[in-house]
């Protein structure tokens, strides 16, 4: 159903449009001259005007110049009498869709209505989904300008084969924005190998790296090809960069410069075609100065740097982010969650130390706690959330209320994972079944043995 608005000074043939129109399912209002019609679109949101043009006082192209004027443009299809094509084009000029000579069948103004309908809704539709492909760049959500900044910039890297540096707080994204370089580029076929350079110890990074040799080391019993290796074609991904030790800053340069990588303990020089993104959340420059990060190793990385914007400069792209992290949520657990007014004003003031992970964190622990709805939904509210974001400096009772709930969470958490635990075994791990048994869909299962790391005995 349309709203329409037809002016025309012709009762009888107003009147039978209006009945017509009505007839087809549409809200009709009539207009008897220019001016009318004027105070009714500016009072109201119409989706089509059909106006004649010569009206007494308020012609149809002065009426169309005056909503121009007036921002209240709309979509609009002229009726003119024989002569008067001219004038019908200038309306054309002024935007209006379409013309119909008078006299013509009722049938035709039917069609053309309904076909101005058609076009004005595909047009809607294709500006919605520009929209929302404007404000998403891969797995990566963001309206903003700095994240707009970023889109673009990946746009670019990804189409090039030099290193690349991402920088920005922990939770900013920092990894999916490597994905997304790898995902765009020519290499997207080819591996994308990650490699956190914090979780592993000196001579364990080099060698996980770039491999080592059989006998390097006590320990080497088998020849072993690094990262480099199997990044062969793709995108090696080096995650926290400022935690490689000097010594592997060297040999990291050497690839930089030569894309040549040495094994541990071996001799043989091997060329890679590898392309390394790198990521840190740490002062670079800061290091270099102290000693502990090599100048020439920064300057060949950080050919092309991306800095991630953090979420609290981007403050209006959460409202976004909350109802994606909430669909995903609702894709791998079946839960259905909402965050109403209060919560929103409450993000808005909070700083999110921890950027888009923490906001994740925040909602996933607030959607365990959240009161179900008769239709089983569950609906954020201020009570949900971790102390630090309720604010109130002195509020010991939303903070007793929430160690309460934590306790208890842990508590119903056991429970849970051996109630899971159990079906899992009663039914020999047929998953199917024990979803039945537990009344899970059997994503949400799935979801909830990966959560409880629970798996059959055995197939690890
Ligand atoms: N712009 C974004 N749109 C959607 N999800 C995002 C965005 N930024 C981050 N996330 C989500 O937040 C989480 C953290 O992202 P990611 O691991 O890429 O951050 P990071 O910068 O590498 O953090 P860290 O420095 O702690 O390793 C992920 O679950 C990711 O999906
Ligand atoms: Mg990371």
């Amino acid at each position: 159903m349309a709203k329409i608005l037809i002016a025309d000074d012709n009762n009888g043939l107003r009147d039978v449009l209006v009945e017509s129109l009505a007839s087809l399912g549409h809200a009709v209002t009539g207009a008897a001259d220019g001016s009318q019609a004027k105070s009714a679109l500016m009072a109201d949101d119409f989706d089509l005007l059909l106006t004649d043009l010569r009206m007494p006082g308020l012609d149809g192209v002065a009426l169309l110049e005056e909503l121009a004027a007036a921002e209240r443009s709309v979509a609009t299809i002229v009726m003119t009498a024989h002569g008067s094509v001219e004038t019908a084009v200038k309306a054309m000029h002024l935007g209006a869709l379409d013309y119909v000579e008078k006299p013509f069948p009722l049938t035709a103004m039917e069609a053309k209505v309904e076909k101005a309908l058609e076009r004005l809704k595909t047009e809607q539709e294709n500006r919605r989904l520009k929209d929302e492909l404007q404000q998403r760049f891969g797995s990566l959500i963001g309206g903003s300008p700095p994240m707009q900044r970023v889109f673009e910039l990946i746009g670019k890297v990804s189409q090039t084969a030099t290193p690349v540096l991402i920088l920005g707080e922990s939770g900013t994204g920092k990894e999916l924005a490597a994905r997304e370089i790898h995902q765009r580029s020519q290499r997207k076929d080819g591996p994308f190998v990650c490699v956190n350079c914090a979780a592993l110890a000196e001579g364990v990074l080099e060698s996980e790296l770039f491999g080592h040799e059989k006998g390097s080391f006590t320990g080497a019993t088998q020849m072993k090809r690094g990262k480099f290796e199997q990044a062969e074609g793709g995108t090696l991904f080096l995650d926290e960069l400022g935690e490689i030790p000097l010594t592997t800053q060297v040999k990291l340069l050497r690839f930089l410069q030569e894309k040549e990588v040495e094994r541990v303990g071996g001799s043989k020089v091997l060329k890679v075609d590898v392309r390394v993104v790198a990521a840190t959340n740490r002062n670079l420059k800061e290091m270099i100065e102290q000693g502990s990060f090599r100048e020439d190793l920064f300057y060949r990385i950080n050919v092309i740097s991306i800095e991630m914007p953090t979420l609290r400069s981007r403050r209006e792209d959460v409202p976004m982010l909350v109802s994606a992290l909430l669909d995903r949520h609702r894709q791998n657990t079946g839960l259905i969650g909402a965050v109403d007014e209060e919560v929103f004003a409450l993000f808005q003031i909070y700083e999110w130390p921890g950027n888009v992970r923490e906001l994740e964190n925040v909602l996933e622990r607030a959607l365990v706690l959240a009161d179900a709805q008769p239709d089983g939904s569950r609906q954020i509210t201020p009570t949900d959330l971790p102390p630090e974001i309720q604010g109130g400096e002195g509020d010991s009772q939303a903070q007793r209320e929430y160690h309460e709930a934590t306790g208890l969470m842990a508590q119903m958490e056991r429970i849970e994972r051996e109630m899971i635990r159990k079906a899992l075994e009663d039914t020999d791990w047929n998953q199917t079944k024990a979803a039945k048994v537990l009344h899970l869909k059997r994503s949400s299962l799935q979801y909830k043995m990966k959560k409880y790391e629970l798996s059959k005995p055995g197939s690890r």
